[in-house]
């Protein structure tokens, strides 16, 4: 039966502009133009939005974190809450991270089968595997689930570096496995969900091609490639990017994790890469920083106390349509919630709206040009 297989995210790629793609990406449930950024929702919430704010700002995909919804309240109520979609009342597509990146933040307890870590709320000990990664998140049910991996933070001893790309390697064989062994499962609630792979190898661009070619060869429906902007420089990220996106194939997505700011974003697309994800814009903006056609802008400074303009004269977005900087600028200083909410909705919408814009370029064969005056501006 068709449902019971693996569900392949196939890109249909519509236009090239040098290795640079947009099309169409499909999912097991629906579709989404890419190139594409994608909010973070850690914990089944993009933090002040609801799921109406997303219905407005339509992100392609939210992302979850399966450490965070493991811990609280538990994979299992999510799903018996009809998983992330039920759960959450966004109705969009979704995609979880498989939890590893955020363990190895905590200092856990590594070795060949899995990794061990503390619950941050109540100090817990708990347990991640590959297979147990992927059950979990077949849990959760999100439309793409990501396999376990290991990601150690640059700079690193190249041993360091070489040994977490192998053993992320051998997870990847043994995620893939569980996966698939859970597809009538997943059947059976309806879900067609899909897996993607993960390339490691710091910025060693041979490690990287090395990297590629193994998760290629395990076979995923997508492909991201994780590791980076962990400390390293953008002159040491984009080969090691570019390296490994030479092995992956065109006709699946390509996602490169963890990574949102504008310079990167075009750099990242001229090379090829399909999606993005990135706290970035959430989390700037309930520190009142402001992302603006003409770069940062700190919202707190006294010089828009009486400033009657929007954030941003360019952003068609519906806080610019129609309040002040002077009075979202008081109710940040004050610590009204909504300041948290409407900043944002502007900020969550304006790297959209440049995501998008990027799009267009590669549609329009520009991308040199666009990618130089957002270089000009955020590089
Ligand atoms: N998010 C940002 N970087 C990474 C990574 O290397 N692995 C995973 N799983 N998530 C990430
Ligand atoms: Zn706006």
């Amino acid at each position: 039966m068709s449902g019971d297989g693996p569900v392949p995210v196939r890109v249909d790629v519509e236009a090239t502009d040098g290795a640079a793609r947009a099309g169409i990406a499909h999912t097991g449930r629906g579709s989404f133009p890419v190139p594409a950024f994608m909010p973070v929702g850690t914990r089944g919430s993009v933090r002040a939005l609801g799921a109406d704010d997303l219905d407005r700002l339509a992100p392609p995909v939210v992302l979850a974190n399966t450490y965070h919804l493991m811990l609280r309240p538990g994979a299992e109520v999510v799903r018996d809450l009809g998983g992330l979609r039920g759960f959450t009342g966004w109705d969009g597509l979704s995609l979880t991270d498989s939890g590893g990146f955020q363990v190895f933040s905590l200092e856990p307890d590594l070795d060949e089968d899995g990794v061990s870590f503390r619950s941050t709320y109540d100090g817990d000990l708990h347990r991640l595997t590959p297979e147990g990664a992927a059950a979990v998140q077949s849990d959760l049910g999100a439309d793409m689930q990501m396999v376990l991996d290991i990601c150690p933070a640059l700079p690193a001893p190249e041993r360091t570096v070489r040994e977490a790309t192998e053993r992320t390697a051998r997870w990847a064989a043994r995620g893939r496995a569980a996966f698939l062994d859970g597809a009538e499962a997943r059947a059976e609630r309806g879900l067609a969900q899909s897996q993607l792979g993960i390339v490691q190898g710091g910025v060693d661009p041979a490690l990287r091609a090395d990297s590629a070619r193994r998760t290629v060869e395990v076979g995923f429906d997508g492909y991201a490639v994780g590791g980076l902007s962990v400390g390293e420089t953008r002159e040491q990220m984009l080969p090691a990017l570019a390296a490994a996106v030479e092995h992956l194939p065109a006709d699946r997505p390509r996602y490169l994790m963890g990574v949102g700011d504008p310079a990167s974003i075009v750099e990242a697309v001229a090379l090829g890469i399909d999606m993005f994800d990135c706290v970035l814009p959430s989390r700037l903006a309930r520190h009142g920083t402001i992302l603006t056609d003409e770069g940062r802008l700190n919202l707190r400074n006294a010089r828009h106390t009486r400033d009657p303009g929007p954030l941003d004269p360019a952003c068609p977005c519906p806080v610019c349509a129609r309040w002040s900087r002077g009075y979202l600028r008081h109710l940040l200083l004050v610590g009204e919630l909504t300041a948290s909410r409407l900043l944002t909705l502007h900020n969550v919408a304006w790297l959209l709206r440049l995501v998008d814009r990027t799009a267009e370029a590669v549609r329009d064969r520009r991308l040199d040009a666009w990618r130089t005056d957002v270089l000009a501006v955020w590089g």
